[in-house]
């Protein structure tokens, strides 16, 4: 029955009709820096470990946002992955019982980016794998291993951060740094299509300090 040519066709021909939403070609993981973040926005704390900003499915050629998807938000509603949620991915403007409880950092990164890879990930699946990509590099004892260290006032060459980031992740990442003061503030990773593997970051972002070419990592 299942094998009939008709069965075949039919299958084929919806395959090809139906529009695909949520297909994305690469992940990034957009982590920030909350010493830096909130040295240019008011935070209610100041974490002293990377946390995520979001988790982003792109193509190369085109930016997706926004995207078409069966599911909307919804609130987290248990305890336990609320906590966990909280502790990688804080929204730093807010308290932390408010940002549990009104949920409009996650809320925003999911309509604008979790639902542009809703081919592969439901709305939970989205937030735990970004939570499992983020606690696969602990990239604040990496970089410190590699003498990249936060908080001495140090300055160190943009060159110098990408190549130790390709050497923990196996990526290069895409840089951001604070605007005039020029901290490091964003390093996103990226992953192929399947997200298992890192990839080099697709046309990455990067700082442009004037003169000495290095940047702060406060
Ligand atoms: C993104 O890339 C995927 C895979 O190549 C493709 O199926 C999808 O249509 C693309 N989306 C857009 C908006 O171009
Ligand atoms: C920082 O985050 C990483 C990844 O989630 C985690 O492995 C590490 O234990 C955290 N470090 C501290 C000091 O909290
Ligand atoms: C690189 O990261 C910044 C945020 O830190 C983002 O605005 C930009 O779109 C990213 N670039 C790419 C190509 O993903
Ligand atoms: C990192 O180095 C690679 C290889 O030289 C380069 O292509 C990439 O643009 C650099 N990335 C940043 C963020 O500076």
């Amino acid at each position: 029955m299942l094998n009939s040519p008709l069965t075949s066709v039919l299958f084929v021909l919806l395959f090809v009709l139906s529009p695909i939403y949520g297909a994305f070609e690469y992940m990034q993981l957009v982590l920030q820096w909350p010493t830096a973040f909130c040295h240019t926005t008011p935070c209610k704390r100041i974490p002293n470990n990377f946390t995520i900003h979001g988790l982003w499915p792109d193509n190369v050629s085109t930016t997706l946002n926004y995207c078409a998807a069966k599911e909307n938000f919804k609130n987290i509603e248990d305890d336990t992955k609320k906590d966990d949620l909280y502790k990688r991915w804080p929204d730093l403007t807010t308290a932390e019982t408010y940002c549990k409880q009104h949920q409009n950092f996650w809320r925003h990164e999911y309509n604008k980016h979790g639902k542009c890879c809703s081919e592969s990930y439901n709305r939970e699946q989205y937030f735990d794998l970004a939570m499992a990509l983020k606690d696969k590099f602990d990239l604040l004892s990496s970089l410190r291993n590699h003498g990249i260290i936060p908080g001495r006032g140090m300055k160190y060459t943009v060159q110098k951060i990408n190549s130790t980031i390709k050497k923990i992740t196996q990526g290069y990442p895409n840089l951001s740094c604070t605007k005039g003061i020029m901290e490091l503030v964003e390093i996103g990773i990226c992953f192929d299509s399947m997200v298992k593997n890192v990839i080099n970051c697709p046309h990455p972002k990067t700082c442009k300090p004037t003169g000495s070419n290095e940047i702060k990592f406060p």
